[in-house]
C-alpha cells in the first residue's frame, strides 16, 4: 500500500479528485495518510476531515526560521510513514534537503503543457492568464517529478486542452482542471502505487 501525502494550499479539488480516485477504484493500492495544508483556512482542510483523513496545517508563518519549518514538514512525513508526497496546489516551494530526501518521490500537478508557462511566476490564475495573452490553441495540465528547480523534474503525464474563443482566465482554469487535472493526477498516483513507473534521468518510462 502506498502511503502519500497529499499538500495543499486552497480549495483541494485535486485533493477530491484523489480522494474519490480511491473510493471509486481509479486508484489502488494507496492511502492517503495525511493532507498538509499551509493554510488553516483551506477548504481542503474541510474535505480531508469530511473523509476522516487526518489533516495537519504547517505554515512556515507559524516558524521563526524557514529551516523549522522545513524540520516540521520532514517531520510530519516521517511520522505519517509518507511514502509519495503530492503536491496538488502547493504554493510553498520546498527546500533541496528535502528534495534529495524524497528523491522521485515527490510530484506535482502544474496547470499547463511543461515546457510551456511553467517556472518562476507561472502558478494558479497566472498561467491561464499569460495563456490567453499569448493566443496559444492548446494549453493542458502536467504531472511531473519534482527536482530542484520549478517545473523541471521529470514529466510522468500531460493532457491536452483546447483553448476556446471568448475563455476567460477562470473559465480556462476550470477546464483545465476538469478536463486534464483532475484525470492525470489520480492517473499518475495510480500507476506509481502499482509500480508502472520507472525514472531514468529526465524520462519517465511507463508500463501501459
Ligand atoms: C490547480 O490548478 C493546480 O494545478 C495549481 O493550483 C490549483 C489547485 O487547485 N497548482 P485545487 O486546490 O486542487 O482546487
Amino acid at each position: 500500500m502506498l502511503k502519500i501525502a497529499v499538500c495543499v494550499s486552497g480549495g483541494g479539488t485535486n485533493l477530491q479528485a484523489i480522494i474519490d480516485g480511491i473510493k471509486y477504484e481509479m486508484i489502488t493500492n494507496t492511502e492517503i495518510s495525511v493532507v498538509i495544508s499551509n493554510h488553516l483556512d483551506a477548504y481542503a482542510l474541510v474535505r480531508a476531515d469530511d473523509n476522516k483523513i487526518p489533516a495537519v496545517c504547517i505554515s512556515p508563518d507559524d516558524y521563526e526560521t524557514r529551516e523549522a519549518f522545513h524540520e516540521a514538514f520532514l517531520e510530519a512525513l516521517d511520522f505519517y510513514g509518507v511514502d509519495l508526497v503530492v503536491l496538488a496546489g502547493f504554493l510553498v516551494v520546498l527546500p533541496p534537503q528535502i528534495i534529495s530526501k524524497y528523491k522521485n518521490r515527490i510530484i506535482n500537478i502544474h496547470p499547463s503543457l511543461i515546457p510551456s508557462f511553467c517556472g518562476k511566476g507561472y502558478y494558479g490564475i497566472k498561467v491561464h492568464e499569460a495563456v490567453l495573452e499569448r493566443g496559444v490553441k492548446i494549453t493542458g495540465a502536467t504531472v511531473h517529478f519534482v527536482d530542484e528547480g520549478t517545473d523541471t523534474g521529470p514529466i510522468i503525464l500531460q493532457q491536452a486542452v483546447k483553448v476556446e474563443q471568448g475563455d476567460t482566465p477562470e473559465r480556462l482554469q476550470r477546464r483545465v482542471m476538469e478536463e486534464a487535472e483532475w484525470k492525470i493526477l489520480p492517473k499518475a498516483i495510480h500507476l506509481i502505487a502499482n509500480g508502472r513507473v520507472a525514472v531514468f534521468d529526465k524520462t519517465v518510462m511507463i508500463e501501459e
